[in-house]
């Protein structure tokens, strides 16, 4: 599998935090209080820095499609008990989760594939799980349009980013039956931290 971030993922997150300050830092963590007993499922979690802060508490797995982000992932949370994998998440027999973390990973799919990937998370989850999102939604000003569009740009040359706009996370998770129960946004809007429930 080939590697598109290894040239970005030794600059990745201080790129962000020059750009962003810490908002997409909040958009991750802000629903993640007690995380004790808590079994979860992280998929294309990068790095793992943002995660540091409860990385005593997490137990559960973390897949990554770029071997490098993997690598770094499991060197920043080794205190942590995920076990780290390399590839497509696929459902498991009898391997079930209490949280799915998708942060900043669907926007950089296509529609078919996030489809795809609810399907193996729906297969994956208990009875009262949850996905828990943050995601780039539409810019709300010029300054956010402008930047959003250098961003694509950027991604879709170094890292091959297949899409040139943000999925209608919202449209696709209803139509595969699961229920919006919270919300945060950061940035006016533009980033947005939710909790999604079957
Ligand atoms: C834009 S980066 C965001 C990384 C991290 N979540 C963050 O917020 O800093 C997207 C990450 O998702 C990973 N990724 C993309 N598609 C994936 C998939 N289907 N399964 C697992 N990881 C994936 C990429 O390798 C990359 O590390």
């Amino acid at each position: 599998m080939k590697d598109h971030y290894s040239f970005l993922t030794p600059f990745y997150n201080r790129l962000t935090k020059l750009v962003f300050g810490d908002q997409l830092m909040l958009a991750k963590t802000c629903f993640s209080e007690n995380l004790a007993g808590e079994k979860v499922l992280i998929i294309g979690g990068g790095d793992g820095l943002d995660y540091q802060v409860f990385k005593d508490q997490l137990a559960g797995e973390y897949w990554e499609i770029s071997r490098s982000m993997l690598q770094k992932a499991e060197a920043n949370l080794k205190e942590s008990r995920l076990s780290f994998r390399l590839g497509y998440f696929q459902a498991e027999k009898e391997k079930v989760f209490d949280e799915v973390w998708l942060h900043f990973v669907l926007d950089t799919m296509l529609d078919e594939e996030i489809i795809s990937l609810l399907g193996e998370i729906r297969n994956s989850i208990k009875p009262d799980g949850r996905i828990y999102l943050a995601d780039f939604f539409a810019p709300k000003n010029a300054i956010q349009r402008g930047l959003h569009r250098s961003m694509i740009t950027f991604f879709r040359i170094v890292v091959n980013h297949k899409r040139a706009s943000i999925p209608d996370y919202e449209e696709i998770l209803l139509s595969q039956e699961w229920t919006k129960n919270s919300e945060k946004e950061f940035l006016k809007g533009w980033v947005k931290a939710q909790i999604w429930r079957l």
